[in-house]
Order: structure tokens, then sequence, then C-alpha cells
């Protein structure tokens, strides 16, 4: 008996280990015997041609032993369009419409790995009709800049939230039987010289903000393969970084996949092959026959060879393939994966500002909508992230289903769009709506159109923001004003009909100082998927409670945010962007000596991270600087009670209970979140950490407890003396609320 108990008790242990933290990525090596058994009936050509593009998206199997290859597709907010094998040009199918997921941004700001988990089951579902194995994304690096090209592919500027939601989607592709491939790892935070930039981050930093996304996506999500970045970090480029690769993500993560090299950011065949990378994308030159040639002189072995393939051959048989006659039967977007759409935008729009004016009065009857930010859809552009939607449902057009035939909808432009960074060829005719600067002043006529509309309307609503050229991959923004004039024609509409509504629809932060006066009312739309629209005009017309809360903190002015104050971007001296230049074509035709020569003779730009830890709100909050909105900062139509905290410190876990009630007459959801400040510490922190949130559903009049739980391993830092995560004991204030701004009960505990 005694001895049968011993045997419970160690299965229990086990079964507790298995699904510990290191069992996601674990589950890779069930294959591993068959594997090693495959591996040795393939020739070195054939192990070679696996670690290096076969087209544009794909990388070789082995059709003699019946190994698929293995199909890629980006990621990360809809499946995209398929192109040409050698390009990304469209290869004009039909079938290959997906659906258009809110961006990285919008779905952060719904703050629920549940959602994220859904979005991802659909992007896993759309990935497998179209017989792709392996998805570029989620993209989760931490929003530094505001004027970050990617931000609104990224996540949020905070690691807990960023982890949670990287999670949810990595969990909820795999879960479809589709692989991710996380990206870009790690420290990708600037599109300016991103093909050649070092990022010199600190290491108590690099480990507490720029890698926990991935940490929790890799070891508990078990993402199946990861894009190292284009960039360098503290020396290295990421597809060689044996710090980032060999010891964190295999050594210390226990990661068991393979890598893909961000498109064309392969740098050289012993880094690539000595220092961690699977597969070179796109291009032979590194992973292909320099491979061979170094095992002919010894300089490399078959046996890292092996190793590489085997890692490869882990999710090539954890993924099924789709097989030719299956893949591409049926359109790619499909209802369920909209309805999911919907329901992430629904819970992402953030109210920012309501001074009475939201939800619209049920009397108003007719609407001025102003501003070509209500028509443009924001599909495409973006690059990676540009997606071939099925149907986009605007603005204008949701507002106008949802007002009815009993209520008149008139539309102005208001100013002109700056289509900044062309996709495609310019226009025969130039388009009249298209400025030549994104400076440029409000045009008169535009103005004079919008105000008329405004002043025969009831109530006034104005699209701004930015579009998907101005925030775009490949370059950051200059600035974060608002373009073409858009201040002046909320000022003019302002004092034409003072019931206006500004709704913004960007991916990342804009310059609110001169709108914000004179907009009673500030809604983030952002970039918001196939039923953007849809959802919008619910929240407008109060068919649901608005409950999204920011990702990342607008700053009052961008000199406010941490790299600007410390002088840490832009970089003066950044020179000319490595990437950009290797596809030059006088630099194409240069022998690769020659192409050396001239890459070496560059200057090397490098992007300081001496702000450490102090990203987004810690530096806010920290430096005692006021933002235009705080981080985690979202209104709802109704009011919601905080009660009194209990707190309670275990050996595992903090817990923090509390009573949170609607005291609304509608039901609506809330984001609770909850930060922790450290009394007397003798480790320098910032002011506070958000270290775990909850969204709470809540009928009108609703009472619910809500237990938040810190577990330990979250109150660690890095202690760099000892290389290794440490707990400093002591003194917490735990500080709940409703944004990092908005705090409501506060409790102690100790540690
Ligand atoms: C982007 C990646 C993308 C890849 C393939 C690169 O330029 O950085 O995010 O997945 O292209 O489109």
């Amino acid at each position: 008996m005694y001895k049968k108990l011993i045997y419970f008790a160690g299965a229990v242990l086990l079964l507790a280990a298995c699904s510990g933290p290191q069992s996601a990525q674990d589950r890779l090596t069930v294959n591993d015997k068959k594997i090693d058994a495959v591996i040795a009936q393939m020739t070195l050509e054939e192990k070679v041609n696996m670690l290096h593009s076969k087209t544009n998206m794909s990388s070789a199997g082995v059709e003699r032993l019946g190994i698929a290859d293995m199909h890629y597709a980006d990621g990360p907010f809809g499946i995209r369009e398929e192109g040409v094998p050698n390009g990304f040009q469209s290869a004009g199918w039909t079938l290959d419409s997906a659906t258009y997921f809110p961006a990285g941004s919008a779905l952060a700001a719904t703050w629920s790995e549940e959602l994220a988990y859904k979005y991802g089951t659909g992007m896993g579902k759309e990935a497998r009709l179209r017989g792709k194995d392996v998805i570029l994304g989620p993209a989760v690096n931490i929003q530094r800049l505001p004027v970050g090209g990617r931000t609104y592919e990224y996540l949020s500027e905070d690691p807990v939230l960023s982890a949670a939601l990287a999670l949810g989607y990595t969990k909820g592709v795999q879960d479809q039987g589709t692989a991710v491939c996380i990206k870009h790892f790690a420290v990708n935070n600037q599109e300016t010289n991103r093909g050649s930039v070092d990022a010199q981050v600190d290491e108590r930093t690099l480990r507490e903000i720029y890698l926990k996304p991935f940490q929790r996506a890799i070891i508990e999500g078990g993402a199946m393969s990861v894009m190292p970045a284009y960039n360098k970090v503290n020396g290295d480029y990421c597809s060689e970084n044996e710090h980032l690769l060999n010891e964190i993500l295999r050594g210390e993560w226990g990661f068991k996949g393979f890598t893909v090299s961000d498109w064309g950011g392969t740098h050289s065949t012993m880094g690539a092959m000595l220092h961690g990378l699977n597969v070179q994308m796109t291009g032979d030159n590194y992973l292909g026959q320099p491979v061979i040639d170094s095992i002919a002189t010894g300089a490399l072995t078959e046996d890292l060879v092996d190793e590489k393939v085997r890692q490869i051959l882990r999710v090539r048989y954890a993924i099924e393939a789709v097989p030719d006659n299956v893949a591409n039967q049926r359109m790619t977007s499909q209802p369920e994966s909209q309805d999911i759409a919907r329901q992430v935008a629904e819970k992402s729009v953030v109210l920012l500002k309501n001074e009475g004016m939201l939800p619209l009065d049920p009397a108003v009857k007719k609407i001025a909508v102003i501003g070509q930010n209500a028509v443009l859809k924001t599909q495409s552009g973006g690059m990676g992230a540009g997606v071939k939607a099925l149907y986009e449902v605007t603005p204008l057009e949701g507002i106008r289903k949802r007002a009815g035939s009993g209520v008149e909808v008139t539309y102005a432009p208001g100013y002109k769009n700056f289509p900044g960074r062309r996709w495609g060829p310019a226009p025969a005719v130039p388009d009249p709506l298209e400025a030549a600067a994104i400076d440029e002043p409000a045009d008169p006529e535009l103005l004079a159109q919008a105000v008329a509309l405004a002043k025969e309307a009831d109530v006034v609503i104005f699209f701004g923001g930015t579009n998907k050229s101005i925030e775009t991959e490949g370059s950051d923004r200059q600035n974060i004003d608002l373009p073409t004039g858009q201040n002046e024609v909320v000022k003019a509409l302002f004092e034409a009909n003072p019931r206006l509504v500004t709704v913004l629809i960007s991916g990342g932060p804009t310059d609110l100082r001169r709108l914000e006066p004179v907009s009673p009312a500030i809604v983030q739309g952002w970039w918001n998927g196939t039923e953007g629209g849809t959802a919008l005009s619910e929240v407008l017309f109060g068919d649901i409670a608005p409950s999204g809360k920011l990702p990342f903190t607008f700053p009052a002015k961008l000199e406010d945010s941490p790299a600007y104050a410390m002088g840490n971007f832009p970089d003066k001296n950044a020179g000319g962007d490595l990437f950009s230049l290797m596809y030059r074509q006088d630099v194409l035709k240069m022998t690769p000596a020659e192409r050396q020569a001239f890459m070496d003779s560059l200057p090397k730009p490098v992007s300081k991270y001496t702000e450490g830890a102090l990203v987004g709100y810690r530096w806010f909050d920290t430096k005692d600087v006021k933002p235009m909105y705080a981080f985690g900062h979202g209104l709802s139509y109704v009011e919601f009670e905080y009660g009194a905290l209990k707190a309670t410190a275990g050996k595992t876990s903090v817990k923090v209970s509390f009573n949170l009630s609607n005291a609304g007459k509608m039901d609506a959801d809330e984001v609770v979140q909850l930060y922790v400040r450290r009394v007397n510490a003798k480790v320098e922190w910032p002011s506070k950490e958000l270290k775990a949130f909850q969204r709470v559903s809540l009928k009108a009049g609703e009472t619910k407890t809500v237990t938040l739980e810190i577990p330990m391993d979250e109150l660690r830092y890095w202690n760099v003396e000892k290389n290794a995560w440490d707990l400093e004991h002591g003194e917490l204030e735990l500080l709940v609320g409703a944004a990092s701004d908005d705090i409501r009960q506060k409790a102690g505990v100790t540690i």
C-alpha cells in the first residue's frame, strides 16, 4: 500500500513535471527516433536543401522520402495573398481572400488572452485552407518608440500584456495544426536601419522587457518556430546570435523547433550554422552549397546539419502537410473567422474621452461623417502585414448600416490623404484627394465643404489618424503629428458644431495636443479588421459599451517618450540601411568580395537602450511625466466600483481578491489591472509594473468577486551578478485599478 502511494505520488510529480514549463516544447521530440531513421537515409545534399528557401514562401522537404515542403504565410493579421513563387507579387488567385483580423495594437487593446486564442484559431484554420504549415506571426516585439513603423503590428509596450496575448495567439494557431513562427526575435523595435542597427541593451532589460513575450509563447505555448530579427543585438546579427539563439532560446527555454531568418536577414554561413539558424529565407547563398563546401573542408560537421534537419523535421512531423488536392478548394476567409474578427474589434475600441457625447443620442437624425479615414480601407499596405480581405466594412459603411433609413448620414473627405510610400505604380491621373506632403496644410475647399456639412448636422463624427503608408514596415514615422492639416479641420468643425466626436484610425499613438481641446469625445478606433466598421458603430451607437484599454502610452509630445528624452532615438549618425542596400541593383551586381568590402565600409548604426526597463508607462510614472493618455486607459459607458482588496502572499504566488460592480444601466466589460510597486527595495525598479490583469464581463448592476494572481516567478528580476532570475524579498504595494493612472484600491503584502 505504502509502495503504491509512493508510485502514485511519483506519477503525480511526473505529471506535474510534464505539464510544467518545458513540456510544451518537449512534445515536439516525440518523433525523434523516427526522425533519426529518416535522416540516416538522406544524402547531404538533401539535408542541406532543407536549410534554405525553395520559393519565396517555402522551404524544401524530400519528396523521395515523403517529406513535404514547408509552406509559410504572412501573418500576423490574416493569411497573406498568394504570391508568385519567387516574389511577393500577386499570383492572381481567386480563392485566396482571407479574413482581415484587427491589427496587433487593436488585439492588444482587448487585454484578453481568450480573444487572442480565438484570433489564433481563426488564423490557424485559414492557414490550413490555404495549405500553409507555418504562420509568420505573431509579431510580439515591445513597442519602444511611438513612431515605430511596426508599432501597429506589435502588441504592447508592456511585456506582461504582450506575453499573455502572444501565448493566446500561439496556442490558438497551433491547436489548429498550424505552426506559428513567432517574430522578430529579438529587440526589433525600429525600422530605421532595421537591417543593420545594433540594439545595445543591458541583460536585465533584455530579459525583463524585450524577451518576455517570446519566453512565454515558447515555454508555455510551445511555439514551434521562431524568426530571428533583421537587427543585431549587442553586436551580433539576430540570425547568428549565440546568446539569443543557442544560449537562451535553446539552452534556457528548451526550444526544440526551428528558426527561420527574416527575409534577407541571413548574413553568413559559419555564423548562421554555428549560432542557431536553421533556415535561410530567402536564397541559398549562405545555407546552400557553402555548407557542403564547409563540410568538405572540415570547417563544419555533418552532425550539425543533422541536428538542424532534426529540428525542422520535428515541426514537419507535428504539422500535417495539407495535400495539394485538399488545399485551396474553398475561399480562405470563412464566416467563423469573420465573426472572431468582429468580436475582437468590438472589445478593442478605446474610449479616450467622453464629455457626454457618447453613446450617440437616439434622437439624432442627421450625422455628418468627416474625414478620409472613414472610407479608406486598411487591409492592404504595410508590406508583410497587408491582407487581401474578402471584404472590409469601413467606418462610414458601418455607421450608415447601423443608423438605418431614419437617419441621414452625410460625408465629406475633410482633408487630403498622404499616400506615403507607394506600393503600386502612381495613378496616371493624380488623385485630387491625395496630398503631396505629410504636413501639407488643410485644403480650403475640402475644409469649407466639411464645415458646411457639420453646420447642418445634429452630430459630427470626425475621422482622423494616420494610414498604412505613414505607419509601415520599412520606415519609422518622423513624428507623431496628425497629417495633412487634420488639426485645422477638427478645430474648424468644432467651431461650426461643438457636438463633435473624434475617432482616430491609426495603429500607434498620435500627438493630440491640438485636437484634444476641440474634441468633446475621442475614440481610438485602430485598424480594426474586416468587421472594423461594424464594431465601431456598435460602440458609437451604444449597442455595446466600449471596453478597450490602451496597450501603449499616448505621450503628450514625442520628446516626452523615453528613447527620445534620453537622446537614444533617432540616432543622428544612422548612415545607410544595409537591408535596403542589399537589394540595390549596383550592389547586387558586385562579386561577394566586393559586396563584403562595400558593406564593411558603411557606417554601423547603433541604438542605445540606456532608458533600460523604463519603457512606456514605466518611464512616464518613474519620471513623473504626464502623458496625454496613460497606458491602460479606456473609459466605458458605465461606472465600475472597486471594493476593498484582500491580499495574500503564498509561497508560489501573490493573490488579490475584490468585488467589482457594474454601477451602470447596461452590460459592460472592465479590464482590471494589477500593478506592483516595491517598497524600500534595494534593487532598482520602475515606479510600478503591470503584473496581472483580467477582462471581466458584468451585467448591469452585477457584482463579481475578481481574483488576480501573480505567480512568484513573475516577481523575480534578472540578477546580473548571478546571471540568473532572483527574488527580492520585502514589501510590495499592490495597486488595482482601471488604468495605470487610475488606481482605485491598494494593499500591502510581504514576500
Ligand atoms: C518582414 C517579416 C515578414 C517577411 C515575409 C519581412 O520583410 O520583416 O515580418 O514575415 O518579410 O514577408
